[in-house]
């Protein structure tokens, strides 16, 4: 029988530290990228690809992105009664996005452990997994494209396995990543065979600059192995030393997405994020281009 991935799990109670001060009393998930927070983005995404039901895994002061998602009767009677309908449907279709749920990871010991967090609403069931932070700009949601992938591989293989986003980063950067052992499928050069994984190498130990982004397809064998991990690089209980485990017993890709990711976790990384996506932006883009070009740099 072939499995969908329905379920989207969302990583959100990190204390975004990288951000601070902005931070400090709000989540970084919050954070608005031209006209949306940060989240937005990566349910829409997740939404585009077929999920229904949303799972964020949250922490201490994160509510406003409950509020977010959630109807917002006063807006919506004020908009109404002024007849700004088309105000009123952006309110309304942000609040009808999905099913969303809420599970809370109450310590910070690492993105293993938040992913572990989701194991009861997850069940037995291949899911996705979207670390909000990464922003992918793609023609085909990369989400979506990773569902195809996912699709084509357990069509082939006759069973499931998780696939990993990956791309190619320049020289030391592989050091912030996730990073594949890999080769490519000799059908498919987008697909890499997975033969080990390592967190946060030194760049000489680095076995490739195949970094992992963050876009997963996991199978619910993951919650076994993530239950007995111990941490790893930075003190952390680590997905990637999850997923390390699960090779064990099953076949792991990683997948070269079509698009452009930004981290928009990083002041930097946001910034870039800013402009591009503003300039992009169907209603505020072509003022936006017009002023850019005339700012004196
Ligand atoms: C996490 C993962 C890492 C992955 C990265 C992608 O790291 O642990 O494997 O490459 O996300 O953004 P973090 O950025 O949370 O340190």
């Amino acid at each position: 029988m072939t499995q969908k991935i329905r379920k989207a799990v969302f990583p959100a109670a990190g204390m975004g530290t990288r951000f601070l001060p902005a931070t400090k009393a709000m989540p970084k998930e919050m954070l608005c990228l031209v006209d949306k927070p940060l989240i937005q983005y990566g349910v829409e995404e997740a939404v585009a690809a077929g999920c229904t039901e949303i799972i964020i895994v949250t922490g201490r002061g994160k509510s406003t992105m409950e509020d977010h998602f959630d109807s917002s009767p006063e807006l919506e009677a004020s908009l109404a009664a002024k007849h700004k309908t088309a105000l009123l449907e952006l309110a309304r279709s942000v609040s009808k996005l999905a099913k969303i749920t809420y599970t809370r990871q109450p310590h910070p010991l690492g993105l293993g452990h938040a992913v572990l967090m989701a194991k009861e609403l997850v069940g037995n069931e291949p899911f996705a997994v979207l670390l909000p932070d990464d922003i992918v700009d793609a023609t085909i949601p990369c989400m979506k494209q990773m569902v195809e992938a996912f699709n084509e591989a357990q069509a082939a293989n006759g069973e499931m396995s998780s696939i990993l986003g990956s791309e190619i980063v320049e020289g030391a950067a592989i050091q912030n990543y996730g990073c594949l052992d890999c080769t490519p499928d000799p059908k498919n050069p987008r697909l890499l065979t997975v033969k080990d994984l390592v967190e946060k190498p030194k760049p000489k130990d680095a076995p490739s600059q195949n970094a992992i982004i963050g876009r997963y397809i996991l199978t619910p064998r993951i919650f076994d192995m993530l239950e007995h991990i111990t941490p790893g690089a930075g003190g952390e209980l680590q997905l990637t030393d999850g997923i390390k485990a699960l090779l064990q017993h099953e076949k792991v890709y990683g997948f070269v997405y079509e698009g452009k990711r930004h981290d928009a976790g990083d002041k930097q990384g946001f910034l870039r994020a800013t402009v591009e996506l503003a300039l992009k932006h169907k209603d505020l883009g072509p003022a936006f281009r017009t002023w850019l070009k005339s700012y004196p740099l």
